[in-house]
């Protein structure tokens, strides 16, 4: 049932019931949320069956503000501070090391745990009500099956999870894609998985140079570090897969694929810059122009995939975007959508 996230009754009536233990819907200003009582290790397993994702995949904890952490951990590196103090609320999540015994549903009983104080004014009325009946924080994934296409509006969630489930209704999501993670446990930050922040705005904020973990793992020394990072589903190589086939080309083999005649068969949707080819083909393709600027882009990208999906396409061709970093948070997820031979399609 999907409700205006927007009132104090609904946002009463959705505190309830995370107090009893049930699942709701929320938006956040990157994509909609699958929430439960962080500290409710039953309520955390229900989001783990409804998503269908193992359970060794750790979830994020929701707080209402930077006070809530020490709840949740008691070692916050000082670049971790500078984080929080410029960027919450905000699409940041930090990995800290967690205090014993708390959550362990949650973060999937390890040693640490992923953190965030998410910008949208839903979310925050609702952590803030959460607050004030001594629910520290809510565990929420992506409101999606594992696997899948993440939502970034309320109907995106109902179609996943049906009229069972209470979604309060925040409108389209802002930012589009997730949150940018950051590993604060190892001494300095790394980036577990690229948003909408650039290496460059992080490190201003952090106060010192934020790495990427896959730089670190170009450089072989690091590959340890890898080995030792906790587990991100985001970061398995097939993610965000709509049904239909994804793939990822230049403007030129895209004009080249189109007059290949075993093409002719295909229902697709394009995502590209407009093409000269394209008023004259005879079968059916659905196109779309991709956003210039990576802030419009990453708004309407998983919408756009879905869109696709709705229209029964058997394949998304999509124009590759520049690699620069404020595109490395798009990328990633294009990458993810495009990885085929995977036991989530
Ligand atoms: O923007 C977002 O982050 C959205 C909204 C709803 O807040 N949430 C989201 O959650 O993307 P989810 O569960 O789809 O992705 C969380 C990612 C996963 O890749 C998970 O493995 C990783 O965070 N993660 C959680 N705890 C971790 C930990 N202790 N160490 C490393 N990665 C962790
Ligand atoms: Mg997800």
């Amino acid at each position: 049932m999907i409700v205006t996230g927007s009132s104090a009754e609904t946002i009463e009536k959705a505190v309830q019931l995370i107090r009893t233990g049930e699942l709701i819907g929320l938006p956040t200003e990157t994509v909609y949320g699958l929430g439960a009582n962080a500290m409710d290790d039953h309520a955390v397993a229900k989001i783990y069956a409804l998503k269908g994702r193992p359970i060794n995949h750790p979830l994020i904890a929701h707080v209402y503000s930077k006070d809530e952490v020490r709840y949740f951990s008691d070692h916050v590196p000082i670049f971790a501070h500078h984080l929080m103090d410029t960027l919450w609320p905000g699409p940041l999540t930090l990995i800290l090391q967690k205090r014993v015994d708390i959550a362990n549903a949650c973060s999937a009983n390890l040693q640490t745990i992923a953190i965030r104080c998410p910008k949208h004014e839903v979310a925050q009325s609702l952590l803030q009500r959460c607050r004030q009946v001594n629910v520290w924080g809510l565990a929420a994934p992506s409101a999606n099956r594992f696997g899948r296409v993440s939502p970034t509006t309320a109907k995106h969630v109902q179609e996943e999870f049906g009229e069972s489930l209470f979604i309060l209704d925040g409108g389209a999501c802002d930012v589009g894609i997730e949150s940018t993670i950051i590993d604060c446990t190892r001494g300095r930050p790394v980036v577990l998985r690229p948003g909408i922040l650039t290496l460059k705005e992080l490190s201003i904020c952090a106060k010192e140079p934020v790495v990427a973990e896959h730089d670190l793992i170009k450089n072989s020394s690091e590959k340890q570090g890898r080995l030792k990072a906790p587990n991100a589903s985001g970061t398995l190589d097939s993610h965000y897969a709509p049904r239909a086939l994804v793939r990822l080309l230049t403007q030129a083999e895209i004009q080249q694929r189109l007059t290949v005649e075993s093409t002719y068969s295909l229902k697709l949707g394009l995502w590209s810059q407009p093409l000269k080819l394209l008023t004259n083909t005879v079968y059916p393709v659905f196109w779309e122009q991709i956003p210039s600027k990576p802030i419009d882009c990453a708004k309407v990208l998983f919408a756009q995939l879905r869109a696709f999906d709705g229209l029964g396409v058997d394949e998304i061709w999509v124009e590759k975007p520049q690699n620069s970093p404020e595109w490395a948070g798009i990328n990633d997820r294009l990458q993810r959508a495009a990885h085929t031979g995977t036991e989530h399609r």
